[in-house]
């Protein structure tokens, strides 16, 4: 999937003083399938506004997001809650897992919307191959409160890679475990970049984890530089 930003800016009101701020400024970005990229940044700079608005959770104040040439700017609210949970991938800092499911229905929370019987058996091989394959085969059936921090985060890579997104965008993946999971997440996100040619953007302050990717941006001021 290419995914491409034109002259993206956006503004906030704060809402104390009630004057504008421009958080982005004239950003242009072209990522295409199987691209991984960092972005980095100080803390309040933009990353996330920016990535949120890569994954069409916010809509940018000024400029286009276009996934494979198709402007989603005309999409409804429901259009792009449907078109979010088939194309993309979200991975957050805190895992989001839900305490009162297993694992395995965890996974398969993204999958509600399909009603095929037959995608939905196929979905669910996937989910235990990708538990599988994440060293989580034994835990399926456990609640999150049984799982350790890494394990939950592995099972949030699997969730977001459940419906074959074209692109998986990563916020702080790292940010809340200790050095061994950290880098166990970024290897796993790594080899599925590579592996499954999804393409990867994640926003992290680790230098370790920026390097495995093949491009690195820092925000400044607004603006998106590559290093
Ligand atoms: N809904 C909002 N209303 C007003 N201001 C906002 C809103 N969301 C974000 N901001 C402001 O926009 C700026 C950028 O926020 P953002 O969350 O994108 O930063 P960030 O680079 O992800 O920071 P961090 O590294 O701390 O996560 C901040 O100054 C923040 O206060
Ligand atoms: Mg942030």
């Amino acid at each position: 999937m290419l995914i491409s930003l034109q002259n993206i800016s956006k503004n906030y009101q704060n809402p104390g003083s009630g004057l504008w701020q421009e958080v982005l400024t004239d950003i242009s970005l072209e990522i295409n399938p199987g691209d991984s990229l960092a972005i980095a940044g100080p803390s309040g700079s933009g990353k996330s506004t920016l990535l949120n608005i890569i994954g069409t959770l916010d809509r940018p104040g000024k400029g286009t997001v276009s996934f494979d040439g198709t402007d989603i700017n005309a999409f409804s609210e429901n259009q792009l809650a449907a078109f979010r949970n088939r194309h993309i991938g979200f991975v957050f800092q805190q895992h989001y897992l839900l305490p009162q499911l297993s694992l395995l229905e965890n996974v398969l929370l993204p999958v509600i919307p399909v009603k095929d019987k037959k995608l939905r058996n196929e979905a669910t091989a996937r989910a235990t191959k990708l538990l599988d394959e994440v060293g989580l085969a034994g835990k399926m059936h456990h609640l999150p409160g049984q799982l350790s921090g890494g394990e939950c985060q592995r099972g949030a890579v699997v969730r977001a890679m459940i419906n074959e997104p074209g692109v998986i965008l990563a916020d702080e993946p790292t940010g809340s475990l200790d050095q061994t999971s950290a880098e166990q997440i970024g290897e796993l996100l790594s080899e599925i970049n590579k592996k499954n040619k999804v393409s990867l953007i994640l926003v992290t302050h680790s230098e370790k984890l920026a390097a495995k990717m093949s491009q690195i941006y820092h925000i400044l001021e607004g603006r998106l530089c590559k290093l």
